[in-house]
């Protein structure tokens, strides 16, 4: 291994940046070189490929985004796409890749490996539904980003005694709002993992009992994948819940903004350990991995074992809501 490349693929996240950094810094101190492969996979395509040095990555820990751009891409679902990434690589005598993204970025990283090209992934996506790690990167900021919010939402919420239905990002994923639920005090807190059970009926109960113990105001937290998977949009939920509760609704989408920002100390700090140890693997020999958290320690899995795995939903935590938000 002399050269490895680096790109990010997928939804941007907040860490990303310290990742690219970490993966530069770390090949370059084992005497690697480094080339930075932009948007995604598709650099690999339109041989868009720069050489980094260790001043490539200056002053970028601290910003939102990717330097490296990023983006999906379905030219490289097919072989013949993957094989003429492969191509590419040998023409600019890249010899293996850090992938850092979700996981629809982890399987163009696994049929790279199976071409020949070793590749390892880093986890980074705002939504944190990677079942081979605790944690991605780009989560906490994410969190963080609509607390924030949240906490200006229920100033103009409480002095209109209103009720506020907020969107939050995730995907499929119910980790956001459930995390910034709690933080943000939500009366209700609607995920598909616990969509059985804790739906808008039970979230329009809960109004009305804490009404009648002098409440006046109401945040309920919604996940993406709840309204997608419910097929309902949360101006209609605040509606629903404004005819059978008596309480003004308002919905709020938070959206993108999610995903943009200064990354917090835990993404900056993950997404360097991250950077280090995807280096290390690469350059004794392992192909075909992603790294990431367990308890904190640093784990690594074959790709698709990691892909297969199943991701549990925090219900602890989630009781945790349901409690102490009477
Ligand atoms: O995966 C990150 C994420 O922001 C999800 O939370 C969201 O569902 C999706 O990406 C939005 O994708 P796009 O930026 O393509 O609209």
């Amino acid at each position: 291994m002399k050269t490895i490349g680096v790109l990010t693929s997928g939804g941007d996240a907040p860490g990303m940046n310290a990742a690219i950094r970490a993966v530069t810094r770390t090949a370059l101190s084992m005497n690697l070189s480094v080339k930075g492969i932009y948007r995604g996979f598709n650099g690999l395509l339109t041989n868009h490929i720069d050489d980094f040095g260790l001043r490539s990555v200056s002053n970028i820990i601290g910003r939102g985004g990717t330097v490296l751009y990023t983006a999906r891409c379905p030219e490289f679902i097919p072989i013949e796409g993957v094989r003429k990434g492969v191509k590419t690589c040998k023409d600019e005598g890249i010899d293996g890749i850090v992938v850092i993204g979700g996981d629809g970025s982890f399987r163009g990283a696994r049929d790279l490996s199976n071409e020949g090209i070793p590749c390892v992934a880093i986890p980074a996506t705002i939504d944190n539904d990677i079942a081979s790690t605790g944690y991605t990167i780009g989560f906490d900021t994410a969190m963080n980003t609509a607390m924030e919010l949240m906490d200006k939402l229920r100033d103009t919420t409480q002095s209109h005694d209103r009720c506020s239905v907020v969107e939050v990002m995730g995907r499929r994923a119910g980790d956001i709002a459930l995390h910034t639920g709690i933080a943000c005090g939500a009366t209700s807190i609607l995920t598909v993992e616990k969509s059985e059970e804790y739906t808008v009926k039970h979230t329009i109960e809960k109004i009305l009992n804490t009404q009648t113990s002098g409440k006046h105001h109401f945040i309920v937290v919604v996940a993406e994948g709840y309204t997608a998977g419910m097929k309902i949009d949360a101006n209609h939920l605040a509606k629903q819940i404004e005819e059978a509760t008596g309480v003004e609704s308002r919905a709020t989408i938070l959206g993108h903004v999610q995903r943009g920002g200064t990354p917090t100390v835990r993404d900056r700090v993950a997404a360097s350990r991250l950077g280090y140890h995807s280096v290390e693997l690469l350059a004794s020999g392992k192909a075909n991995r992603v790294v990431g958290f367990m308890k904190n320690e640093i784990v690594d899995f074959e790709i698709n074992e990691a892909l297969e795995m199943k991701k549990e939903f925090n219900s602890e935590l989630f009781k945790v809501a349901q409690t102490i938000s009477i």
